[in-house]
């Protein structure tokens, strides 16, 4: 299948799932299929796809594992435009959920999601896979999406926001790095490895498990730094979200850090060794899927 038509088979798959889960009958499923259904750029389970792609895994649970991680991801994209976080007032072209609906709504739509996606997994999974697949990978999304992981990034980088650079820039680095790992790297974890866990080989899994840590890891992070450069570069029709806000809420970025040209070196720095993990003997056959990942990130950077 082509990159596009494994969107497109997602997106017909989301929406058919979002219909039977949370059906327009109320203001708060109005509220969640509002920002759910919304044009998000979708990559985190187009990885999960890809990965599975990439292993011959199960197509049926990359797509079930792809919907609850669309479902944690709006949560927290909801949440992080509320007033009490990032205060923004659009998300994908359109009014924030907050904005739209109310701040109470919001609040709740987010709840709503993020307590369906694992409910999701659980009620869909073992039609595909063993009870144990089934809540190990319900296990990994919400360790990746929860306090030690998702949840704490968000905490430390509203925590660091509005402050000074300390004296050392190796310090300030260190604490970005850990902020961008939890609250973006996190979840990109979980979406490859969801890939790989869509496959019925435990042999294989645990062969295969650091490879992709390491990948996704450096893969979430170069994510997470092109978001701030765009944030500083891009247009409002380009990003569907307010250009700019980080500097004014004084947020601790590579942009901060680095300036714009150095947060760009980085980021290509990242891109250049992913390509040289696809092109390693353990990856090199059949990952054109996620090649195309990084492609699209690279022709992002400005
Ligand atoms: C936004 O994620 C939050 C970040 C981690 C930067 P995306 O840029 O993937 O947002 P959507 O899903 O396309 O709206
Ligand atoms: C958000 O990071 C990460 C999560 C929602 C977990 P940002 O705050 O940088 O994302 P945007 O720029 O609002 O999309
Ligand atoms: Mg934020
Ligand atoms: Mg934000
Ligand atoms: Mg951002």
């Amino acid at each position: 299948m082509t990159p596009e038509e494994t969107l497109k088979q997602f997106e017909t798959f989301l929406q058919l799932k979002v219909d039977e889960y949370f059906p327009p009958i109320n203001d708060l499923n109005k509220a969640v299929r509002y920002s759910l259904l919304a044009p998000g750029k979708r990559i985190r389970p187009f990885l999960s796809l890809a990965f599975c792609d990439y292993f011959q895994g199960n197509m049926e649970m990359a797509m079930r594992c792809g919907v609850a991680i669309e479902m944690i991801h709006c949560y927290s994209l909801i949440h992080d435009d509320l007033p009490a976080m990032d205060n923004d007032d659009f998300r994908r072209g359109q009014p924030s959920c907050h904005k739209q609906f109310s701040e109470s709504t919001a609040i709740l739509a987010g709840d709503a999601l993020l307590t369906m996606a694992p409910l999701f997994l659980l009620k869909e999974l073992p039609r595909f896979c063993s009870t144990e697949r089934a809540i190990e990978l319900t296990e990994l999304l919400l360790t990746s999406s929860g306090h030690e992981g998702m949840i704490r990034g968000q905490l430390l980088d509203i925590e660091h926001e509005a402050k000074s650079l300390e004296a050392s820039s190796e310090l300030d680095l260190e604490t970005l790095k850990n902020i961008h790992a939890l609250k973006t790297g996190e979840l990109f974890n979980y979406s490859c490895l969801a890939g790989l866990y869509s496959h019925s080989d435990d042999q294989l899994i645990k062969l295969k498990k650091e490879l992709i840590l390491d990948f996704s890891t450096k893969l979430g992070l170069s994510f997470q730094i092109i978001d701030d450069i765009l944030d500083e570069t891009a247009s409002f029709e380009n990003l569907g979200k307010t250009p700019g806000k980080d500097k004014e809420s004084g947020k601790l970025t590579y942009v901060k850090i680095f300036g714009l040209i150095g947060a760009k070196k980085e980021a290509h720095t990242l891109l250049d060794e992913l390509e040289k993990i696809l092109l390693s003997d353990s990856m090199k056959n059949n990952a054109d899927l996620i090649k195309t990942v990084l492609t699209d990130l690279r022709k992002k950077l400005p």
